[in-house]
């Protein structure tokens, strides 16, 4: 699919103001591709398509996963949308766009999570989420400036930020986020 109508694709499932903040998240991720050589084309098309699934009910990603090939099924099912939209919103981009490069697809599974193990287009897509031109929060001019010299210290900085948010407000944390503390904070190889 071509930029244009995947834009299309993307607009249709989602509001004025997300849509606004996926083409904030492809800038940044197109900047960040270009500045460390990644893809810049890969950049867009997993920006473009990072929140396409956020706007879909409960119901329709349990029945995903449900119906999917997941191997922690009852685990997923524990959480909600905040995970859902990318771990298995990966699957709708798969199948309902027909986006087949493995690349990303990993990049819009671990952009709420990270990841243990992350490429560079997952980092770029992850920390593109955190700092496009649309976010304001405390801290967030630090993390651009971060994000443009070293990337896993991008990485570091938000997965810090967002598990302490997390923690503050007794949101449910995916095992997954710790594993990207772990690794990407900590330093744990
Ligand atoms: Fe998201
Ligand atoms: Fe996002």
């Amino acid at each position: 699919m071509k930029r244009e109508a995947l834009m299309q694709a993307v607009q249709m499932r989602m509001s004025e103001k997300r849509f606004k903040h996926v083409l904030g998240v492809e800038e940044t991720a197109v900047a960040l591709a270009e500045r460390f050589g990644a893809s810049p084309e890969k950049a867009s098309i997993a920006a473009l398509t990072h929140d396409y699934a956020k706007e879909r009910s409960d119901e329709e990603f349990q029945l995903a996963i449900e119906q999917g090939s997941y191997s922690n099924k009852s685990e997923l099912l524990k959480y909600g949308n905040a995970i859902w939209h990318g771990v298995v919103g990966a699957d709708f981009v798969a199948h309902e766009l027909q986006i087949t490069d493995q690349e990303i697809l990993s990049a819009i599974r671990l952009h709420t999570t990270g990841g243990a193990e992350m490429s560079l287009l997952d980092k770029i897509i992850y920390v593109a989420d955190y700092i496009e031109p649309g976010r304001n929060f405390p801290g967030v001019e630090d993390a651009r400036v971060i994000a443009f010299s070293d990337l896993d210290q991008a990485v570091a900085f938000e997965t810090k930020h967002t598990l302490a948010h997390l923690i503050e407000s007794e949101t449910p944390v995916y095992p997954k986020t710790i594993e990207t503390y772990n690794r990407w904070v900590v330093g744990i190889e």
